[in-house]
């Protein structure tokens, strides 16, 4: 295992030894090889770079007490990339090809996977990117498929400790846009937003829907839930929020090992009285239990700005059980 600080990771770029890369020419894959070049040299009219033709995703390795390690859902990653794909006019990757490619990045990299009880996983980030010579607004010719991998600690400073987020006037995502789909552009918009929250002491913003601005759709990169005082697991649903891998778990867990009512559905910002905890959740965030809200004069405080509600808590304990290996997983969520 490589040297270095597990415990105290964050969640920063750290380059690894390889990465994989496949090309898309002429209407087809290339097979994908490993690579230790983490260097991309493509095309200065390449739609990724003009006209944010790209997609992206995350998923993460875990090394289990035994020394094994275990992969997350990632048929699920595949199965997302392909819908922002479609929503993009980019080529798919099938599913085994993408399933494949995340297995050999981590065997390349073992030594970058931490110690089963650091904390540490190492973060999977596939990417498709549009190149090759281009000017017009239309799809490009070529495309390159990547994943590469990253070490890391947790993604907000505290971890399982409770962050405070502001409502912002901005917007993520519009109700017909791309707010469903992993790609940059919806990122490259919360930049500003995000970095006027940090700037005030928060985590990030929780983002209200685009048409109304009356109800929570997201937490920054994140995905929102609360625990309702008669102990319901509530999650937004709407067209402009990334589909979470980590909140589909979540709703699953939450009514069968956890016995509870788990609903999708709308959560007005004018109604956070219903709930008694409140969490963000995501690959990156995996549970991120949400101290208080601002928004505007009002400030709301959920269980505890210091401590762990005790919901967010089992359902922390069961969805990172699962992940290490300490817990049964559903049938197909260990790879
Ligand atoms: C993830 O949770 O994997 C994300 O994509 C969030 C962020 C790091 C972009």
């Amino acid at each position: 295992m490589k040297d270095l600080d597990w415990q105290n990771l964050g969640f920063g770029y750290i380059k690894t030894d390889y990465r994989y890369i496949a090309y898309w020419k002429n209407g087809s894959w290339s097979a994908g090889e490993l690579t230790r070049d983490n260097i991309l040299h493509i095309s200065e009219g390449s739609t990724a770079l003009h006209y944010g033709q790209q997609c992206f995703e995350g998923l993460k390795a875990y090394r289990t007490k035994e020394g094994s390690i275990n992969l997350f859902r990632p048929d699920e990653n595949a199965k997302r990339m392909q819908s922002s794909c479609r929503r993009l006019l980019m080529p798919e990757v099938p599913l085994e090809m993408f399933v494949d490619a995340c297995k050999q990045v981590v065997k390349a990299n073992e030594e970058w996977v931490g110690p089963y009880g650091s904390g540490a996983t190492l973060y999977l980030r596939p990417m498709i990117i549009g190149v090759g010579d281009n000017i017009g607004v239309s799809p490009a010719p070529e495309y390159i498929f990547s994943v590469f991998c990253c070490p890391v600690g947790a993604y907000f400073k505290g971890g399982m400790k409770p962050t405070n987020f502001l409502v912002s006037d901005y917007d993520r995502a519009a109700p017909q846009g791309t707010g469903a789909a992993k790609v940059g552009g919806n990122y490259a918009a919360s930049l500003y937003p995000g970095k006027k929250a940090k700037s005030l002491g928060f985590g990030d913003c929780i983002y209200l829907d685009p048409a109304t601005h009356t109800k929570i759709e997201e937490v920054g990169s994140a995905n929102f839930f609360g625990i309702t005082k008669d102990n319901k697991f509530v999650t937004p649903l709407s067209p402009s929020i990334l589909p979470s891998i980590t909140k589909y778990s979540l709703l699953y867990l939450a009514k069968e090992r956890l016995g509870m009512e788990a609903i999708e559905g709308d959560v007005y910002i004018a109604d956070l009285d219903q709930f008694k905890e409140a969490g963000a959740c995501g690959t990156a965030a995996v549970i991120t239990p949400i101290g208080a809200i601002q928004n505007g004069e009002d400030y709301h405080v959920f269980y505890s700005e210091t401590e762990v509600g005790p919901v967010t808590k089992q359902l922390y304990d069961e969805l990172v059980g699962i992940q290490f290996g300490d817990r049964p997983a559903p049938e197909g969520w260990i790879v």
